[in-house]
């Protein structure tokens, strides 16, 4: 659809394997929006509604086709508008990069918001490079603390946080948490999970698939693994307790295990490859597109992962999920869910979880509230009526 260049400019930033599948709602969702504005201007000459214009920068963070050009195909986004190319590098230099090549893009578009999503190096540089030249900043999944300070995330989350005008939230003890921190009600929108728009719009394609055809599986028992944080991945006596303890579980049932990069290159360098490669049933592949992931997540009988947003999509398919991680972010997939979280750096604790999980009856999908597939239209609702009213940067003075 062609947008008139008057309308308000919404400039989404993303760089990070799970962005891709929050930015993809929201702008569909703003899709939906134009689409619903030009039938409003067939019926009346001054339609309440304005079109919104969308601008999507990929600051390259993750470049790899299996971490980020996959998910661009499966999940149907746009070519980015701009690319960064900024790649891997420390997290000071991975952020500086970003705001250098950030900024003249937010100088060039002088977009009327930008959005950025989730709690990666990219979201905390692209809130700080808009709120620094005075654009106003809306961050989609706003709120989640993990009290966890150790976590890279949880510093770009707090930080984050504090520069949006905008905050949009996935559950209740997320505006708890942000209220505690000081910021204003009026600013913080319910808006339910991004994430599980998604995952709606794209599961039953997914079971379409035929991913599982090609793991050899002599029956449909298998567990999923995936393991990437520094606090599990970057440690030779943490790697190793985890990378045993999958190979137990694995003499129990099959374990399907997508390496991440991080995950991969630490294995190899700390001489831990071979305990996991060897196991006959410890199957380790590539990072797997969104589509063959998310069918093996919803088929699998059990899910173990450090991930965040893992959690959330195990709890709506209702597969059981231990989260190797003393600490959550999302504590509403425990409350709520089926994810509890499992001491990683105890390797029979693992083991036992799982087998408690294997011996116990299969758990029901639960949706925790607004956890619907419609958060992407709230957020663009709310973004509209904002930007219609002429809030503006400085609409408050936190
Ligand atoms: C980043 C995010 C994390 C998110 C994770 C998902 C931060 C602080 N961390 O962690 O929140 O859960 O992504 O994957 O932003 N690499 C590749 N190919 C790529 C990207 C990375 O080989 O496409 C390699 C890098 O060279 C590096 C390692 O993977 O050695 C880690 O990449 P990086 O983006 O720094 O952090 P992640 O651990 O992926």
């Amino acid at each position: 659809m062609t947008i008139p260049p008057a309308c308000p400019t919404l400039l989404h930033v993303v760089g990070t394997r799970p962005n891709f599948m929050k930015v993809a709602s929201v702008m569909a969702a703003v899709e939906r929006w134009n689409a619903g504005c030009a039938a409003s201007e067939e019926v009346s000459a001054s339609p309440a509604r304005q079109r919104l214009r969308q601008v999507l920068v990929h600051t390259g963070q993750h470049y790899d086709e299996r971490m980020s050009r996959v998910f661009f195909h499966d999940l149907r986004l746009p070519e980015p508008d701009y690319y960064l190319g900024v790649g891997s590098g420390t997290h000071a230099e991975q952020t500086a990069r970003i705001m250098l090549a950030l900024e003249p893009v937010v100088e060039r578009e002088r977009p009327d918001l930008v959005v950025v999503v989730g709690d990666v190096n990219s979201t905390l540089a692209a809130a700080l490079v808009a709120a620094k030249l005075r654009v106003p900043v809306a961050h989609v999944e706003a709120g989640l603390r993990s009290r966890d300070r150790a976590m890279p995330e949880e510093l770009n989350r707090l930080v984050t946080d504090q520069l949006a005008d905008l905050l949009f939230t996935t559950s209740r003890d997320a505006d708890a948490n942000l209220a505690v921190e000081g910021i204003a009600s009026d600013r913080i929108f319910l808006v339910g999970n991004t994430m599980i728009d998604t995952l709606d719009a794209h599961l039953p394609k997914a079971l379409e698939g035929t991913v599982l055809d090609g793991f050899n599986l002599d029956h449909a028992d298998y567990a999923v693994a995936t393991l990437h944080r520094p606090s599990n991945v970057d440690d030779l006596g943490d790697l190793e307790r985890l990378a045993r303890a999958l190979a137990r579980i694995s003499e129990r049932l099959p374990v399907i295990f997508p390496v991440h990069a991080r995950t991969r290159a630490n294995l190899q360098r700390l001489g831990l490859w071979e305990l996991v490669e060897k196991r006959a049933r410890l199957i380790l592949t590539e990072p797997l597109g969104y589509l063959d992931f998310l069918s093996l997540l919803a088929q699998a009988r059990l899910v173990l992962t450090d991930s965040g947003g893992i959690q959330e999509e195990t709890t709506v398919l209702g597969v059981p999920c231990l989260t190797l991680r003393t600490t959550t972010e999302r504590p509403v997939t425990i409350w709520e869910g089926t994810n509890r979280l499992v001491d990683p750096y105890d390797e029979d604790a693992v083991v036992d979880a799982a087998e408690a999980v294997l011996a116990a009856p299969a758990e029901a999908a639960h949706r925790p509230e607004l956890w619907d597939g419609r958060a992407g239209d709230r957020i663009v609702s709310v973004l509209a009526e904002w930007l219609r009213r002429g809030i503006g940067v400085g609409g408050h003075t936190g």
